[in-house]
């Protein structure tokens, strides 16, 4: 019989370890492996990278349409979307921007670059619906690579607790800007009456972190309650169990979700101590330990940053997703981990105080969106999420 502090250990959702033989089934890591390798399309190229993109879930939710020599058609994936917990399609949305980011910094790798044209059949509000996200194009470029390109398969989510480190404001600025620099303003432009003009508009996004021990010490409080909340919200909490993947064998079968992984997963799944009721029942005495289990990793964390952006366009949110994915890109340069923490920018209506509390201490304007929220520090290394492979995004 597992002890209680294993069950616990379990329940935190490792990572599916790439090490585990699924016999006849398929390797879920796989997708990690030299992606593009031997491709002769660019576009395949890009698109085997861009599958690496960070996304709510691990719903994986893109679909691609190939046209002509170099072009795409880009549709999130009705099937995969996350009504309960993202009833806007907000973070689905955002998961496209991230795969989008991936495609271009992988085309920028080798000399070209993506001409994207976002919704060119009009943004679909307030869900999302069956037109296209983008139009994408190849065309060559001078641009020179961005070396954002050379972490993508060393990029995690990492739900492990994080070592006791601060994580220096120089460091925090610098991944920030990473994250942003694309959307900065180019130049310093004309100057009217001596002072300058910028020639760009500003950014549409900005970064943020903690700066103080209270705004710290809120943050940390505020990002435990929403997922205690939303573990206490049973249409929310349901949405994550009916995709949590148990054991080995559903991982491989699956290749998304949420992964409970591990010899332990494997013997309590055998002994019936664990399975989708169990795990379905808050108030089961190892469920409800494996819940607590998150609180330390919320109320330890060195530090939380944000992403705000401006406008919450279904354009703004495939921004607010690429630079997320930079984000994540330049954490993982700097030897950072990063997890984010999205309950309470979740818009239903049980996380409506908690959603207010976010925009609080996050300083958010009045008509501005909290896009991602995310704990930051030094952690160990974490194996890949699971991959479902190009081919399943690819419609004939
Ligand atoms: C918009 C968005 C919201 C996310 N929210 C959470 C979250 O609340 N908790 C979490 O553990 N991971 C969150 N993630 C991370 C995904 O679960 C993760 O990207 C996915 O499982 C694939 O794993 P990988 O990033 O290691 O490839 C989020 C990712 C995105 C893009």
């Amino acid at each position: 019989m597992p002890s209680r502090r294993h069950v616990l250990a379990l329940l935190t959702a490792a990572p599916f370890a790439a090490s585990c033989g699924t016999g006849n089934l398929p390797d879920p890591v796989a997708a990690w492996r030299a992606p593009g390798a031997g491709e002769t399309d660019l576009r395949r190229f890009c698109l085997a990278h861009a599958i690496l993109a960070p996304n709510p879930h691990n719903r994986q939710p893109w679909l691609i349409e190939l046209s002509g020599e170099n072009e795409l058609v880009f549709f999130a994936d009705l099937e995969r979307l996350l009504p309960a917990t993202d009833p806007f399609d907000r973070q689905i949305v955002l998961g496209c921007g991230a795969f989008l980011e991936l495609f271009d910094l992988a085309a920028r790798a080798r000399g070209q670059r993506a001409e994207i044209t976002l919704w060119p059949e009009g943004e679909p509000q307030p869900r999302l619906d069956a037109r296209p996200a983008a139009h994408v194009r190849l065309v060559a470029a001078d641009t020179p690579k961005d070396d954002l390109f050379d972490h993508i398969l060393a990029r995690r989510t990492n739900r492990e607790a994080f070592v006791d480190r601060p994580v220096s404001d120089d460091t925090l600025t610098a991944i920030a800007e990473a994250a942003l620099r694309p959307w900065q303003p180019a130049s310093v432009g004309p100057t009217i009456a001596g002072a300058p003009v910028l020639a760009l508009p500003p950014s549409p996004l900005r970064v943020d972190w903690t700066r103080t021990p209270d705004q710290l010490a809120a943050l940390r409080s505020l990002a435990w309650n929403g997922f205690d909340t939303e573990c206490h919200t049973p249409v929310a909490y349901q949405e994550s169990v009916d995709l949590m993947r148990i054991g080995r064998a559903e991982i491989a079968q699956h290749r998304d979700g949420l992964v409970l992984d591990g010899p332990m997963i494997e013997f309590a799944k055998a002994i019936g101590l664990l399975n989708r009721r169990t795990l379905a029942d808050v108030n089961n005495s190892f469920t409800r330990d494996g819940i607590n289990a998150w609180r330390p990793l919320a109320e330890g964390a060195p530090t939380y940053a944000w992403m705000t952006s401006l406008a919450n366009t279904r354009a703004a949110q495939i921004i607010a997703g690429r630079a997320y994915a930079r984000f994540n890109l330049a954490a993982t340069s700097q030897g950072l981990a990063m997890h984010p923490w999205s309950q309470t920018l979740q818009e239903y209506p049980e996380m409506a105080s908690l959603y207010a509390e976010a925009e609080r201490l996050t300083g958010a304007g009045e008509s501005e969106t909290v896009q991602m929220l995310v704990r930051i520090g030094y952690g160990e290394s974490v194996p890949p999420a699971p991959r479902r492979g190009l081919s399943e995004h690819l419609q004939t």
